[in-house]
């Protein structure tokens, strides 16, 4: 399969063609105002490795079918960046809002509805924030000493990838709590945001999962044969 974006094309070409590459961008610590630069010279000017960002973007539009990418390309290190960043969105900014927002839109103190939604959530929340947590504590330590040329004999990469479980799925619970036992009013406008804002953080979290699944295992898995190759 071709990839769909080139290095010479313009950064912002890219982002109108296809809006929810602004969220890859941001966590590759890309900032708009790039003018008709071209993704080549964008990631150059913010030292990002332009072939994991477009690995990450084709990845993005082209869905899990493209786990072929040559993981001996990638960046680790910028991948594993990546992914810390996309854990600091979900935890620090997009979690906590989509909280705000629903205690916004629903009257936690006139139905039972209401506060078992907001239980649920809450529930959910420290789910994933445990899942990103050990992510963080474990396999990103285990990844950084690989980096640093030493692997770890105490922690089993395999392991971890094989047991490695999505974390979207309580969340289309949710969503389907609120859209078919929510006791309707007559203006539904801040409920309805709230639900668009759920399904694209489930869309997030979901290719979240499949970039460590597909782009990121694959890579390290290559990192440590080559380092333990190299050592023997
Ligand atoms: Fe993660
Ligand atoms: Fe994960």
């Amino acid at each position: 399969m071709v990839d769909k974006y080139l290095e010479t094309d313009r950064m912002s070409d890219l982002i109108c063609d296809n809006y929810s590459l602004l969220q890859v961008m941001s966590r590759f610590g890309i900032s708009l105002g790039f003018g008709d630069k071209s993704v080549k010279e964008v990631c150059l000017n913010n030292n990002v490795d332009c072939h994991t960002f477009l690995a990450v973007i084709n990845f993005v539009v082209g869905g899990s079918s493209r786990f072929e990418y040559a993981s001996d390309m990638i960046s680790v290190a910028s991948l594993m960046d990546y992914l810390k960043q996309s854990h600091i969105y979900f935890l620090e900014f997009n979690f906590p809002m989509i909280r705000r927002r629903l205690i916004e839109a629903i009257d936690c103190s006139a139905n039972d509805v209401s506060y078992l939604i907001l239980k649920f959530y809450d529930e959910y929340v420290s789910e994933v924030r445990k899942h990103m947590e050990f992510e963080e504590r474990t396999v990103f330590k285990f990844v950084d000493s690989l980096l640093n040329g030493v692997v770890p004999e105490n922690f089993e990469f395999t392991t971890f990838s094989k047991n490695h479980k999505p974390i979207d799925e309580k969340l289309n619970e949710l969503k389907n709590i609120i859209i078919k036992y929510y006791p309707a009013e007559k203006n539904n406008n801040l409920l309805n945001n709230v639900l668009f804002d759920i399904f694209i953080c489930e869309e997030g979290l979901n290719l979240h999962s499949n970039v460590e699944d597909y782009m990121f295992v694959p890579a390290v898995m290559n990192l440590e044969r080559s380092l333990r190759n190299e050592l023997e």
